[in-house]
């Protein structure tokens, strides 16, 4: 598939829906690289693979590391990298992370979470040359100060605060944006506000893509799996029976017989 631009993403608006997927590491970005039209290398890994509770303690370290990762496994595949909590707390330290994000990596652009109150932050990251994908609804690294991950545009006052801050971070120059955990029918209304294309997670089907966190859409995930997550794989049984039947070879000397010894 040849890599998307950012004028090719934008194109996609009201077309064939764009597919998103997180990626961390290599293996799993060179599988995904073959249908997936941009790979995020979202902080959610400091959950599933890192093993924290949320997304908080992510640092810009990690990130660039498994964006490197992802853009060997996927060199030809548009990657878009998290700024995770704490990295983008004012412009000059959004701006230095971001240039780090370009220096240290191949990504293709930066996530930001927040809606109209990080539209100065956008400004100031497209008007020095870094590519902005926005984040509204619901927020991940809002978590602990929400109180929790809550569904957002249940009320016609959140709507319209949706549809500003993407229109505030559309105005910004933010290319694309993510709305996260927000009822389907004002994601809609969302995406029929802004002219950049709005990808959706737990939004419905309404806007201009979709993503999804991979070890949740391939059953890896055991802990929690939200509502909004379909399982084309029930990947962790998959890899327990593999793993089970490895350990009952070794154990019987069944693995390795004559066909896996030199
Ligand atoms: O970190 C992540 O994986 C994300 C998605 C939930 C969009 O931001």
């Amino acid at each position: 598939m040849k890599k998307l631009t950012i004028g090719s993403i934008q194109k996609r608006k009201g077309d064939t829906p764009l597919v998103m997927i997180t990626a961390y590491d290599a293996l799993f970005a060179r599988l995904f690289a073959q249908s997936a039209d941009i790979l995020l290398v979202g902080d959610s890994l400091n959950m599933s693979f890192g093993g924290n509770p949320d997304t908080l303690s992510a640092t810009m370290d990690q990130m660039i590391y498994h964006t490197n990762a992802v853009c060997k496994g996927a060199p030809g595949t548009f990657v878009i990298t998290d700024m995770p909590f704490g990295s983008y707390t004012d412009e000059t330290t959004a701006l230095a992370n971001a240039i780090r994000v370009y220096r240290e990596t191949p990504a293709d652009a930066v996530k930001i979470e927040g809606g109209a109150d990080k539209a100065g932050l956008v400004r100031h990251l497209t008007a020095n040359g870094i590519a902005v994908c926005g984040h509204i609804g619901l927020l991940p690294q809002a978590f602990r100060a929400e109180g929790g991950y809550k569904v957002k545009g249940k009320t016609e006052e959140d709507a319209l605060r949706l549809i500003e801050d993407a229109r505030a971070i559309e105005t910004a120059g933010a290319f694309i944006l993510v709305i996260e955990g927000v009822k389907a029918d004002v994601a809609t209304r969302v995406a029929q506000n802004v002219s950049i294309p709005v990808i959706g997670i737990g939004a419905g089907n309404g806007v201009d893509g979709q993503v999804l966190v991979f070890s949740d859409m391939l059953g890896f995930y055991e802990p929690f799996v939200p509502k909004f997550v379909k399982q084309y794989l029930n990947g962790a049984g998959a890899v327990k029976e593999a793993v089970a039947q490895y350990a009952d070879d070794v154990k019987s000397r069944a693995f390795p017989d004559d066909n896996y010894v030199y």
